[in-house]
């Protein structure tokens, strides 16, 4: 079998609004997603006996605990048999920082459901794919799609949307991690309410206009500032340089800032609070992300 390396894009939410609980526990959501060129490399080489996980760059938990592991065996276990193969070895370069609502384990997870398919011939039907991206995390199934997507439901059912312009956007990344059980277990009250009508205009009329207009609210923006002050810092901070858009990604601590140019954002950085990384990253269209995924393609051994 040939090993391949792709690229895991994480994400951002541009939009995440929290409509109500769920008798499953989960919350119900209607939110945005939205590629980043920020990514993690993730090798893939179908074969031997079990799975093998190797993290080569970075931290990430090993074996079982490690949500590419599990959606390596998960995969294995139900499509592996009719390709003849019962492992894989995986190797990760962890880039993606961990807990700060970007995704990157979850886009971990779909990148190898994904990898594993396409090597052994696509046994999985496209919806059996889709249900185990499900039961792995509420956030895997996007990650199977990318680009700008809608998701509903736990975030889980994802309607993919036309594509936006490609733009800067920078990310804030506070000393600091959040729990996402512990943020949607602390939200007050829920009313049901409609999808936010400013999104619903963008998404009736298929707009693929400026990326700014879509970044309307995050719902748990509130719990986590109350909870860490420093996050709250770091949002004003980047509002006070002149932002276009500045918001918190998921259930964060990551926050995103749309500037008209870096110069702008330099002027940001220096007002942040210590401890706190400003990095520039791309938003990502389907198309764009679709053609950078592989990184390189192994020779074909024995
Ligand atoms: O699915 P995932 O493991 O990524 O979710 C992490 C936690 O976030 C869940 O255990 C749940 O407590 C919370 N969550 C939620 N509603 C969602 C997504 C996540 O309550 N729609």
């Amino acid at each position: 079998m040939s090993a391949v390396t792709y690229r895991s894009f994480a994400k951002v939410n541009l939009h995440l609004q929290v409509v109500g609980r769920r008798a499953d526990g989960y919350h119900e959501l209607r939110t945005v997603f939205q590629s980043i060129d920020l990514h993690d490399l993730v090798t893939v080489e179908p074969g031997g006996a079990a799975v093998e996980l190797t993290v080569v760059e970075g931290e990430a938990p090993r074996g079982e605990a490690n949500l590419a592991w599990r959606a390596a065996a998960a995969y294995l276990e139900r499509f592996g048999g009719a390709a003849g193969v019962s492992g894989a070895r995986l190797a990760l370069a962890k880039r993606v920082p961990a807990g700060g609502g970007l995704g990157g384990g979850s886009s971990n997870a779909a990148t190898v459901l994904a990898g594993l398919d396409q090597q052994l011939g696509a046994p999985a039907p496209p919806g059996e794919l889709w249900r185990l991206a499900r039961e792995l995390g509420a956030d895997v199934p996007f990650f199977l799609v990318g680009g700008t997507a809608l998701g509903v439901g736990r975030g889980d059912e994802v309607v993919p949307l036309p594509d936006l312009e490609e733009r800067d956007v920078w990310l804030a990344m506070p000393a600091v991690a959040v729990s996402t059980a512990e943020v949607f277990s602390a939200l007050p009250n829920l009313t049901a309410q409609p999808l936010d009508s400013r999104i619903m205009g963008l998404v009736q009329r298929r707009m693929s206009g400026a990326l700014s207009a879509w970044v309307v609210r995050n719902d748990l923006e509130p719990v986590v500032f109350g909870r860490f002050p420093e996050v709250r810092d770091v949002y004003d901070a980047l509002a006070a340089a002149g932002a276009d858009a500045v918001q918190m990604s998921g259930s964060g601590a990551t926050l995103f800032a749309l500037f008209r140019d870096p110069e702008e954002a330099m002027r940001a950085a220096v007002r942040l609070p210590s401890g706190c990384r400003l990095e520039r990253a791309r938003t990502l269209s389907r198309s764009t992300l679709t053609a950078r995924r592989i990184v390189d393609e192994g020779l074909r051994g024995g």
